[in-house]
């Protein structure tokens, strides 16, 4: 913030507050409970990230201060490219020639075109039109799924807990960008894996979950792997983080794990932004980007 910023008074939680009554912005990813509403002359909360799960979820959050998440190109270029990496490393079968190369095995298995891949997106927001336009212009069927119809030019739109089954019934990749509400808590469960489309040239499902842990049944998609309903899994974010030693997908031959590295917030970048903001505020100009606290994101 100094060096973006370097006119602004930056306070650091815990050590370096001061008069907490001098302080009006608040930049947080998961701050403790309390610490937010020990803050009285508060404007404005800056989550450092798009997801504020982290922040909602502090019981003693004030109900009347705007919330601004993050929605920067860094960050979406960020997913993008994590989304179309997994996508692609499953469509490639990047894990089984890795493993033949150690092996040395030179099985030139048959290979198949994007377009022969439904890619569905759970999550249509900043972050999933984004990762849904890169896999339609490389050739795959991409639909996404979202509260509200998109209108996104070769790509299908469902919207709503009515047309979710239909989207699921075309998709061979189901990737999520949800952000974790109530309402999309436990979605990547059994019975969901069961509706996805088994007509892909895997014989079965693939799951990649960019948008919370708490989205995926960890169980079941094991579960569904062993039983041959789920093809593979990549997965980034997990119940609880960092994912324990003992947990079971470390080792499955056919998750991938990777540790909540999907789109990394930029220190410097996100600190502009934040920095942005705030001036922005300061001029008495409305802000952006802002948390709908009913709905959760
Ligand atoms: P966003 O712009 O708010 O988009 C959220 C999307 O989810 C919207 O399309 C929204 O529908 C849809 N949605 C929400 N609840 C739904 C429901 N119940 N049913 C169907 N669709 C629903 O958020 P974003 O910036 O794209 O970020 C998405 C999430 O990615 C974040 O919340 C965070 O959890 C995750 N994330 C993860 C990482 C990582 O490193 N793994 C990094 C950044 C973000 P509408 O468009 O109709 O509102
Ligand atoms: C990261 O997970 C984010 O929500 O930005």
């Amino acid at each position: 913030m100094k060096k973006v910023a370097p006119d602004l008074d930056v306070r650091v939680w815990p050590d370096q507050m001061g008069n907490v009554a001098d302080i009006e912005y608040c930049a947080a990813w998961l701050p403790p409970p309390g610490v937010v509403k020990s803050l009285p002359n508060l404007k404005v909360i800056m989550s450092l990230g798009a997801g504020v799960d982290a922040i909602l979820k502090d019981p003693t959050l004030p109900h009347d201060i705007p919330i601004v998440r993050v929605n920067d190109p860094d960050l979406t270029g960020r997913m993008t490219e994590y989304i179309v990496l997994h996508v692609l490393m499953h469509h490639r079968q990047q894990r089984r020639i890795d493993d033949n190369q150690r092996n040395k095995i030179w099985d030139s298995f048959p290979t198949h075109a994007a377009r022969e891949l439904s890619v569905g997106i759970m999550g249509l927001g900043v972050m999933g039109v984004d990762s849904a336009i890169k896999l339609r212009d490389i050739g795959f069927r991409v639909a996404g799924w979202s509260r509200s119809l998109k209108d996104i030019p070769g790509v299908e739109s469902f919207a709503g807990a009515e047309e979710f089954d239909a989207f699921l019934a075309r998709t061979d990749v189901l990737v999520s960008l949800l952000p974790a509400t109530r309402d999309t808590d436990g979605i990547i469960n059994r019975a969901t894996i069961r509706k996805l489309s088994r007509k892909g040239p895997f014989g079965a499902p693939i799951v990649i979950n960019a948008g919370r842990g708490r989205q995926q049944v960890s169980d079941d998609i094991l579960a569904a792997l062993d039983a041959g309903e789920l093809h593979a899994a990549t997965l980034d974010v997990f119940v609880p983080e960092p994912l324990p030693p003992y947990s079971p997908l470390w080792t499955h031959p056919r998750v991938t794990v990777t540790p909540h590295c999907a789109a990394d917030s930029d220190p410097e970048t996100i600190c502009a932004y934040v920095a942005a903001n705030i001036a922005k505020h300061q001029r008495g100009e409305k802000l952006k980007n802002l948390v709908d606290r009913a709905r959760g994101y």
